[in-house]
């Protein structure tokens, strides 16, 4: 008796099929990504407590009692089961597998459709009316009606961001201005949630977002996702603004910053004289929105190498003005030491170390510090300019362009000098020359050294010697062989000197 109602209750609850459907659909999901491989836990478990009901229906049949709401209560949720499963064949495999990827809160509402549909499909089978209940009952009507407020709030408003696409996955929002911001992964059909820069998941009510302020980062219509940043540093209102300007854009406007979009171009703005401070702001426009304060610091860290190389120092507060007392006797000592590093630095310097002592001093003070940080581009191949660079502390990588790739022709230290090719024959620089790791140069430029080669001719043969050098070794890098000859390389460059400084 047990065992024959054991036998038609597993097949009146349809156990047979379900369980197939299950076992189908957890063979698809083995082969497929760990990150979007369905995982049916509900089914699962459904599925188990439709045979333990099913067991205890046997049992009652057995025992002489009615089984009737124990085998509906297991036909039910062997009904719920079997609809999760379909679902998710086919929404988590087989239309993924098309291509169609449907909204998360499309996926949501449908499986609580199906779910609703299932369920007065077994009401209506006990015989009652599910639709008729709530039609007709006031009482359960209101209270569902109450119940159901916030969470049809939040179904609509989900469904309304989905429509009208005013918040998409991906975007970076903000509840109000002024509030942390976070990217939207993922609208539900009740919540949407957002992953901020601090890795924190924050979960928003889809009402929330329909009836408050939401800024989102960035988008602007026509124009790629991009966010203005602004960068506030204070300089002597003494200093020329132009110059200040010039400096900060020279480096951030026209040489490439990681994230930093080219259009619309960084901006300096002057923006207060106060407290003897002159206040500007360096605004540009961040395209990796997740990485602001990241990129916030890398041009905040170039901003200072630029203005440091013209000699511009960011603006003391006041306070501290007060605090240091600055007195004629410390200002000497600090230039006396100044300037011995530079007779130092020239001193070391091979080219230079056979000038007499006179014309070293006088070279000394022309020298301008001119620090970089890792990775800045020191001189650029082609680009004209006509600096000479002394390597004070760090090193410097020396390339040159070989088709699209670059190739590493020396790496300089401290005491190697560069530069002397595009100072010396007025060409465009031959190489590119990075900073490898902090670099602390000196710099001298053009007029500098005509007034050294005026007082030792003799320093134009040095330097077309050490050029005719390297320009051999650049031609072989470029040509991948068959250097030339030192020698040929030598009065050529003589010659070209000569021109240059118009001897
Ligand atoms: P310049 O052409 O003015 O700018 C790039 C500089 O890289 C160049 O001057 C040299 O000072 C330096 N340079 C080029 N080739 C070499 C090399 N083979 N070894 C060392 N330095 C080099």
């Amino acid at each position: 008796m047990f065992w024959d109602a054991l036998w038609q209750g597993l097949i009146d609850a349809r156990v047979a099929y379900v369980a197939g459907a299950l076992v189908l659909l957890t063979v698809i999901a083995r082969r497929m990504p760990p990150a979007t491989r369905p995982r049916p836990r509900v089914p699962t478990a459904l599925l188990v407590l439709v045979v333990v009901l099913v067991v205890a229906t046997a049992a009652e049949v057995a025992s002489g009692y009615d089984a009737r709401w124990t085998m509906l209560a297991a036909q039910g949720l062997a009904l719920i089961s079997g609809v999760q499963i379909a679902l998710a064949l086919c929404f988590r495999v087989g239309l993924p597998a098309a291509g169609v990827r449907l909204p998360r809160i499309l996926v949501d509402i449908c499986t609580a459709a199906a779910i609703g549909v299932a369920l007065i499909w077994i009401g209506q089978h006990a015989g009652l009316s599910v639709a008729g209940l709530i039609t007709t009952s006031a009482v359960l009507t209101a209270v569902i009606g109450f119940a159901l407020q916030d969470t049809l709030g939040n179904v609509m408003g989900g469904l309304a961001l989905q429509l009208d696409q005013s918040v998409r996955v991906g975007d970076w929002i903000a509840l109000g201005h002024g509030q942390p911001s976070g990217r939207v992964v993922e609208i539900r059909w009740r919540y949407t949630s957002i992953e901020t820069r601090a890795w924190e998941t924050v979960v928003v009510p889809n009402s929330m977002l329909m009836k408050g302020v939401v800024v989102v980062s960035g988008r602007r219509v026509g124009e790629p996702a991009q966010l203005r940043r602004q960068i506030d540093f204070y300089v002597d209102f003494r200093l020329p603004p132009g110059e200040v300007i010039d400096a900060v854009l020279g480096e951030v406007g026209e040489r490439e910053v990681r994230h930093v979009a080219r259009t619309p171009a960084p901006q300096v703005l002057l923006v207060a004289l106060r407290d003897s401070v002159a206040h500007y702001q360096l605004r540009f426009w961040l395209t990796e929105l997740a990485l602001d304060e990241v990129v916030d610091s890398d041009v905040r860290v170039r901003l200072v190498y630029a203005l440091r190389r013209r000699g511009i120092e960011l603006a003391i507060p006041s306070q501290a003005v007060l605090l240091t007392a600055d007195s004629e006797a410390r200002d000497a000592r600090l230039a006396e030491t100044a300037a011995s590093d530079r007779r130092a630095t020239i001193a070391a310097v091979a080219l230079f170390a056979g000038l007499e002592p006179a014309i070293q001093v006088a070279l000394a003070r022309e020298l301008t510090a001119a620090p970089f940080t890792a990775g800045e581009v020191v001189t650029r191949e082609g680009e004209r300019d006509d600096s000479l660079f002394v390597i004070a502390r760090g090193h410097a990588r020396v390339a040159v362009a070989q088709g699209a790739a670059s190739r590493e022709v020396a790496r300089l230290g401290p005491g190697d000098f560069f530069g002397e090719m595009a100072l010396m024959t007025g060409e465009p620089r031959s190489a590119t020359v990075v900073a490898d790791g902090e670099l602390r140069c000196w710099r001298i430029d053009k007029a500098a050294v005509e007034r050294a080669l005026t007082a030792h001719p003799a320093l134009a043969e040095q330097l077309a010697e050490v050029l005719a050098e390297r320009r051999v070794q650049l031609d072989a890098a470029r040509d991948g062989g068959g250097a030339g000859k030192v020698a040929t390389a030598k009065q050529d460059l003589m010659a070209r000197i000569s021109r240059f400084f118009g001897r």
